[in-house]
Order: C-alpha cells, then structure tokens, then sequence
C-alpha cells in the first residue's frame, strides 16, 4: 500500500506535500515523511506517528522547499520505524517514495553491496534508491526509465536528486500514480484526491510509465522509452475532498459513516421506475445477464462478507448458482471456469490489489461477463468491468467498513431481484414487495439505530473482555461473521463467529461464564433451531447478548440479555442486523480507547497483495 505524494513549484510546498499525506492516509499510517532538495542535497523529516505529528515537526522545523516528495508508510520489507520510514536516501545525493514490493530486492541488494552501495535500512525501496544513484549520469528522468527495467514487482515511486533540484520523477507498474497539473506547479500522487485542490487536471499513469515533472512541464515516457501523452481530466471529476472530512457532531468518522447509512441506502437505491431493471448494472446488461447460468463473486474482506450474504438472495430469489471467492485464494488456486458465468468483483475502493488481480484471472480464463459493485467511480475496478453498480455511500474514512458494507448488500439484492425477474421466479407481487422493503429501509434503520443507548450499556461490559463468539445462522450468519471482524479489527478484542449449528463441533469447549456470545435473532425459519444453539450455550454457563426481532419473543433472563430489533424484515433483515454489530464494535472500541478510524497494522486500501 502506501501513499506517495510529490511536487514541483516556486512556493514552499511542503504543506500542500502535508495535506495530501493527510488525504493518503487511507492507504497506511505505520510511519510518514517528507523530503524537500537544494543542491546542497535533500533533507528530511520522518515520522513513526501520524501525519498530523510529522506537521508539527515541519513547523516547529521551519522546514520548507519548492521541490519535494512524501510518503505515508504500510509497513512490508522492515518494522515501522524511522530509519525504515520514506523519504529513503541514496548517499546524501538522491531521495525516493515507493508504494509496492521490489520481489528481486535480495538479488538487486548483492549487486549493489559488491558496487560498494551500504544499506542502513530494512526496506526493499533502499535497492531502488542506489539503482537510480549508480544510473544517475546527470539525467535523473533516463536513470529511472534505466532502473525500472530492473526492478520485478510492484511499485510505484517518486524521485528527487540534487543536482536536479527543480524536477521529480515518478514512475509505476502495478501500483497506481497521477500526474497533476497546476497553474505553473505539477505533482505526482498515489491518488487524484491527494492532490485535488492544488492540481486542476490530472492523469492516470499506465503500467511501466515514467513521467518527470519539471517547472517546465511534464514528460512521460512508456515502458518502451517512447514520449507519450497520457489523457488529463478535471480533477473534480474525482469528487470533493471538503464536505465530507467534517465529523459533526460524531467522535470518529467510523460513528459518523455507521449514522449515514439510511442516507447512504436511499442515494443507494434507484428511481422507482427502474427499481430492479438490468439497464441499471449497464446498457446491454439484459441480454447478457439472460445468457448466464451462474455467479462468481470475488472480493476481500467485509465486501466478501457481503458477498456470502449476496448468495443466500441470489439462490433463493433469482434460484442462481453462486460461488463465493475470497479473491487472494482464487487467483492463485486451479479451479474450472464456466465462461457463462457473471463474475461479480465487491469493493468499497474498487482498488484492492486481490479484488483487481483475481477478476483479471479470471477474465484471463475466457469469463467475459463481469460486474463490479463498487463505491468509486473513477476506480480501476469499474474501468476493467463490462457492467457496473455503484454504490452511493459517498467518501468512506474509517478503516472498518461500515456504510460500504450495507449499501453493497443493496446493490446485491437489487442485483439477486432483477436476474430472479429476467429469470422468471419473481413475479410482479413479489417484485412490489421487494421494492417496498427496499424503500422503507432507510426508516427501520433509524429504529435501529435508535438502539444506541442500550448498546453503549453493553459496550462498557465488553471492553473488559478478551474474547468473544458471535452466533448467526442461514443469511445472518455472514453478518456475525461481519460483526467478528468488526470487533476484532478495531477494539483488539479476539473474537470469532460461528454458525450457530457448527456450536458443538468446537466452539462451545471455549465457553465459560466469561465468554460473552453474540446471536444475531431474526424471526425467520431458523430460529428454533437457533434457541436450541442458545440453550447449548446457557447450559454451559456462557453469557448470550441476543439481538432479537420484536417478534421472536425472545426475553431476558439469567445469563440471556437481549436488545429488542424492530420486527422482523424478511430478505433484508441482514441490513438491519449488522448496524447493532457495528456500534457495538465502535462503542467497545472507544471504551477500551483505541485508534477506532486507523487501527493498528491495517489500511483502508489494501493495494498489495
Ligand atoms: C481492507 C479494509 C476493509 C475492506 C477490505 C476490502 O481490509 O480495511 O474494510 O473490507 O480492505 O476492501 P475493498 O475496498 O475491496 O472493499
């Protein structure tokens, strides 16, 4: 992962170099830095805390240039310290960002250690900083181009070199650079937004580019070394920054996104008249979708999880086979591809590494027809996908999913009705069920969401605790899954879900008065078996925290606490189900007074595999 920001300008840049570190945390926070070049040599400032220390430090420093290059770090190749934080020098003459993994670095380092090179730090960027230096003949733009040819892997990087005070070079292949222009200033950047503001157009570097930003412009060469032009766009094409990085009156963004998703559902959900019509998911997206005989769905993370619940609506509504992948395993393993298949990819960044590589695997193995159920536009998901939904979540901030999350299970269903209409097993009755559930939603989760106060009661029991089982079965076991991991990736709380059947294969040798089990209760076909699961846990002494459907009747007694839930919402109940989950991750989470918004060791964009 990683961000990486540079500039070129007549001004002190290194707060523009500041904000869009601010803007790339996103992509990591394990440790920061900025570099700025004289032809005295380059100087730096490096972090192991956050962006908003490293600005301190500058001002408190004085530290300012006119060129310069920044880095926010996702620790790979050495622990998160300074020495190991970028900017990266090579002796005192040339500074480098890098975003990726050099796979050859071992073989690279040999050679460069025999040409008398020394390495002060752990990384892989080190080897990239004394290639470019042992290249360097006085043309910083031909020593990069020179260098990458080298280099195996991913990577994306920016380069200052001292004799060259006045020029940053950029380069990628795998990982992801713009290039931006301003009024007589230019930048590079992981991403369009880190740069929105100061740049008025930017544009997308492609594999194996190199680009030189200089105060007289741009040049880009391809991989073959030919000078090319590559496309700008108006950067607001790619969405406002402002807007969204005030928190109200919330204590962390990830409370704010959990409290915006009636409104995130609602700009989720399409116009009436085209409520479950294929045209929504592309033009010819009806004939094709009448030609397909099962689904693939591949994603990572929380968007897998929507997608294991994607499948109990796409069977059950539109009776359509459908595999579930997590993406990191299918690229990688053998498996048979059926080219009639629709290969649903599900992200929130429409980024993930995994994601983007598994839906080229299976492009490669002759599967033509895809979707992507993506919350950004401009992603290279969308660009690499026939047909597209896009989820209206707008700007997501906290590392843990939360609004992406149910705004994809929308655009799932809506994708499960729309292929059960074309397929014939839902009729017109059926059809204005489902989109009168659809429409209500945004309201229930305002009930739901209501259930704070009972919540946080809750939260201050469980931020004592260390472990912690979570219970669903049928759909909602995908959401326990999804309220394990939220626990888990945010309050440091162990805590593993189960289907509430799968109990005595295991599970219930861990529970003792002291394990707290969450059971997801909605009043659908399963829960006598799922009281049954209760009992087995009760027996045993284990403390159940039951969200239960009004109607499920389901009371408090020893050892059973329950929240009451609205009645119960038939398909959709998943939706409702994971908000108790979410703020009772956040709640426990800010009890026990963690990062909630970064949590340690993870990003929000994962662009590494
Ligand atoms: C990271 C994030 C998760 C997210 C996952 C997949 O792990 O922290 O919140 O679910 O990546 O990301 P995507 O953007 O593909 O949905």
């Amino acid at each position: 992962m990683c961000g990486i920001v540079g500039a070129v300008a007549q001004r002190n840049i290194v707060p523009v170099l500041i904000e869009g570190l601010r803007r790339l945390e996103y992509r990591g926070y394990d440790s920061c830095g900025v570099a700025t070049v004289t032809a005295a040599g380059p100087q730096r400032v490096r972090s192991v805390s956050r962006v908003a220390e490293l600005d301190e430090q500058v001002r408190t420093a004085h530290f300012e240039g006119v060129t310069g290059i920044a880095h926010t770090r996702w620790a790979t190749h050495g622990a998160p310290t300074v020495n190991n934080a970028h900017p990266i020098f090579s002796r005192d003459a040339l500074a480098i960002v890098h975003n990726g993994i050099i796979e050859n670095y071992e073989a690279l380092r040999e050679m460069l250690r025999a040409k008398g090179y020394e390495f002060v730090s752990q990384t892989d960027t080190e080897v990239i900083a004394h290639l470019i230096h042992s290249l360097y003949k006085g043309d910083l733009f031909a020593a990069v181009r020179e260098a990458v040819l080298q280099l195996a892997g991913a990577y994306a990087i920016g380069v200052v070199h001292k004799d060259q005070p006045h020029v940053v070079v950029g380069a990628r292949a795998g990982s992801p650079l713009v290039v931006g222009y301003g009024e007589g200033e230019y930048f590079i950047a992981s991403d369009a937004l880190a740069i929105a503001g100061s740049a008025n157009r930017v544009s997308y570097l492609e594999e194996g580019d190199v680009c030189e930003i200089s105060l007289e412009g741009v040049r880009i060469a391809d991989r073959a070394g030919n000078l090319v032009t590559r496309e700008s766009r108006d950067v607001q094409a790619y969405g406002g920054y402002g807007d969204t990085v005030d928190l109200g009156p919330y204590r962390h963004y990830m409370q704010k996104e959990i409290f915006e998703q009636p409104r995130a559902i609602s700009d989720t959900i399409p116009a009436l008249d085209e409520a479950f019509d294929p045209v929504l998911f592309g033009e010819n997206a009806a004939e094709v979708f009448e030609g397909i005989d099962s689904i693939l769905i591949l994603a990572c993370g929380t968007s897998y999880y929507a997608g294991l619940t994607a499948k109990y609506w796409l069977e059950t509504v539109a009776k359509i086979r459908t595999d579930v992948e997590i993406a990191s395993e299918y690229r990688y393993r053998e498996s048979v591809p059926n080219p009639r298949s629709l290969v649903v990819t599900i992200s929130q960044s429409g980024e993930t590494a995994d994601t983007l590589a598994a839906l080229k695997h299976a492009q490669s193995l002759g599967m033509e027809h895809t979707l992507a159920v993506c919350n950004v536009a401009t992603s290279a998901m969308v660009r690499l996908t026939e047909f597209t939904f896009l989820t209206h979540a707008g700007r997501e901030i906290g590392v843990a999913s939360t609004k992406a999350f149910t705004t994809q299970l929308v655009g799932l269903f809506i994708l499960a009705v729309t292929l059960g209409k074309l397929r014939g097993h839902v009729n017109a009755e059926q059809e204005a069920g489902y989109l009168k559930l659809l429409r209500h939603l945004p309201a229930a989760l305002n009930g739901v969401l209501a259930l704070e106060p009972q919540i946080i009661a809750w939260s201050e029991e469980f931020a004592r605790k260390e472990n912690a089982l979570f219970l669903g079965r049928g759909l909602h076991y995908p959401i326990a899954l999804e309220g394990a991991l939220k626990l888990k990736e945010i309050s440091y709380i162990h805590a593993e879900a189960y289907p509430a059947g799968e109990l005595k294969h295991g599970p219930l040798a861990l529970v003792t008065e002291a394990m707290p089990v969450v059971t997801v209760a909605p009043n659908d076909a399963l829960l006598e078996k799922l009281k049954s699961n209760m009992q087995e846990v009760r027996a045993r002494g284990g403390q159940l925290y039951v969200f239960a459907d009004a109607d499920t009747h389901i009371t408090s007694e020893e050892g059973i606490h329950v929240i009451r839930m609205p009645e119960h919402y038939g398909l959709l109940s998943p939706i409702l189900h994971v908000v108790p989950l979410q703020l009772l991750a956040y709640h426990t989470a800010s009890a026990r007074g963690t990062d909630v918004d970064k949590p340690r060791n993870l990003a929000k964009s994962v662009t590494v595999e």
